[in-house]
């Protein structure tokens, strides 16, 4: 029988250059993101965020939707270089003051912000001083957070620092799809660490600037050997150090997985123990973001790992290629609590893009398999709970179709379909869906679904 804890948030997600558009606005400076869709042959058809969906503009619209929806939190990340036009130093005040409007709409419409600080939006004058790269950048970071923190923490409860930092270096600096575009072996392993000191020193300032909650936000894809072989199950190990625990071990152990050091050879840096002991900062829950899982077999030829994705022959596929499979989720959240000692959790990201039918009459976007994607998800969520995982709160990726970053507007991931030439917002099906979720507490998941 589902049924979930009254006081469980049930949220949409987005990021600040996905959907605000107006990069340069009123003071904004470039973020490297900026400089990465502008540069030729990129990003698929030549987009960028610009325009976006315009929600720098028409946020208030989109805080209404949120609220038809009966959605009670919404999770959004503020732009540095909005903030901070050059990333440290000075502040700019219209900046400030749009994340500020955003939160006032927010709650006056009963819905609690979660403030993510760094959505991979690096400000384009940091990663002139080396970006990540740069150990002083866990300073700039946590300069840039108690600005916002100074402004918002009165309304703001529930913070993160970093969004997938896994990405920002597997994409940005190692195998260079995501901006900065970088692919070094060398660099990865210290991108990784001055995210993870980042991340520290904002907690750090948190705790003497701010008075609620603060965590930090991974992907988690569990990564399950392709059979009982030995070899199989060291490539699905080496795979899991380097996406699952890379980040969490240090935050929550102290170190990194040994496999790491095996894997990257003579780029693995030695780092000295103060930072281990800054970087274990205790933090107030975590944030996973959950899409995919992944089945792994041993493959010589596949640097970094040493090992390759089996296709699975029956499962269904997203579009962006991920196999929709929602037992892991139960089965990542279980492992965290086991590993990790069972930390308050909000699954912060979790959807689909799917190829989705034109709008038609009625305003109706008819998307079954988002609506059985999110349906699989949520049941293996309060599967999780029942587990005993401290599971607070679930964000459906996304509120609206977005900028899929280098994939540009090719993948909706959108609960509420978004045409780009008008801007123009239709709730989907699964938006529908969502609400009756929201409004039954998870009831209506105890009835079986129409048929597909
Ligand atoms: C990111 C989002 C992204 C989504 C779908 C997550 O990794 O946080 O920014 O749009 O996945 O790819």
């Amino acid at each position: 029988m589902i049924e979930f804890p009254q006081h469980f948030l049930w949220g949409t997600a987005t990021s600040a250059y996905q959907i605000e558009g107006s990069p340069l606005a009123d003071g904004a400076g470039a973020s490297i993101w900026h400089r990465f869709t502008h540069t030729p042959n990129l990003v698929r058809d030549g987009a960028t965020g610009d325009v976006a969906c315009d929600h720098y503009r028409r946020f208030l619209d989109d805080v209404a939707l949120m609220r038809s929806f009966g959605t009670n939190a919404y999770r959004f990340s503020t732009s540095w270089s909005r903030v901070m036009p050059l990333g440290r130093n000075a502040v700019n005040p219209a900046g400030l003051d749009f994340y500020d409007r955003l939160v006032d709409a927010l709650l006056a419409n009963g819905i609690e912000p979660m403030v993510t600080l760094y959505h991979w939006d690096l400000p384009a004058a940091l990663d002139d001083l080396g970006g990540w790269l740069n150990p002083e950048i866990a300073k700039w970071f946590a300069e840039y957070a108690a600005v916002v923190f100074r402004r918002l923490d009165g309304r703001v409860k529930m913070w993160a620092t970093l969004n997938e930092p896994w990405v920002v270096t597997d994409g940005g600096y190692l195998h260079g799809a995501l901006a900065p575009g970088h692919r070094n072996r060398f660099e990865a392993p210290i991108a990784t660490h001055h995210l993870l000191r980042a991340h520290a020193e904002a907690v750090k300032t948190y705790r003497a600037e701010g008075r609620h909650r603060i965590g930090i936000v991974v992907n988690l894809e569990p990564k399950y050997p392709a059979s009982h072989n030995p070899t199989d199950r060291a490539s699905a190990l080496r795979a899991d150090a380097y996406m699952n625990r890379q980040y969490l071990d240090p935050i929550f152990l102290g170190r990194y997985p040994e496999e790491l050091g095996q894997m990257f050879g003579e780029a693995w840096p030695q780092w000295p123990a103060d930072d281990f002991a800054l970087i274990q900062q205790p933090i107030d829950f975590l944030g996973v973001n959950y899409y995919t899982r992944s089945v792994t077999r041993f493959d010589p030829h596949a640097w970094l790992l040493q090992a390759s994705p089996v296709p699975q022959k029956r499962a269904t596929y997203t579009e962006t290629g991920w196999e929709v499979f929602a037992p892991a989720l139960t089965d990542t959240l279980v492992w965290v609590k086991g590993r990790y000692g069972n930390p308050p959790i909000y699954v912060t990201e979790n959807g689909a893009a799917f190829f989705d039918p034109p709008v038609v009459e009625g305003n109706r976007v008819a998307d079954p398999l988002r609506v059985d994607y999110l349906r699989k998800h949520i049941k293996a969520v309060h599967a999780a709970i029942e587990h005993g995982v401290d599971v607070r709160g679930y964000f459906v990726w996304s509120l609206l179709d977005n900028f899929e970053w280098r994939l540009g507007y090719s993948k909706r991931f959108g609960i509420v379909h978004v045409d780009f030439d008008t801007q123009k917002r239709t709730p989907k099906d699964s938006a529908l869906f969502y609400a009756e979720v929201i409004a039954s507490k998870g009831h209506v998941l105890n009835n079986p679904p129409a048929p597909l």
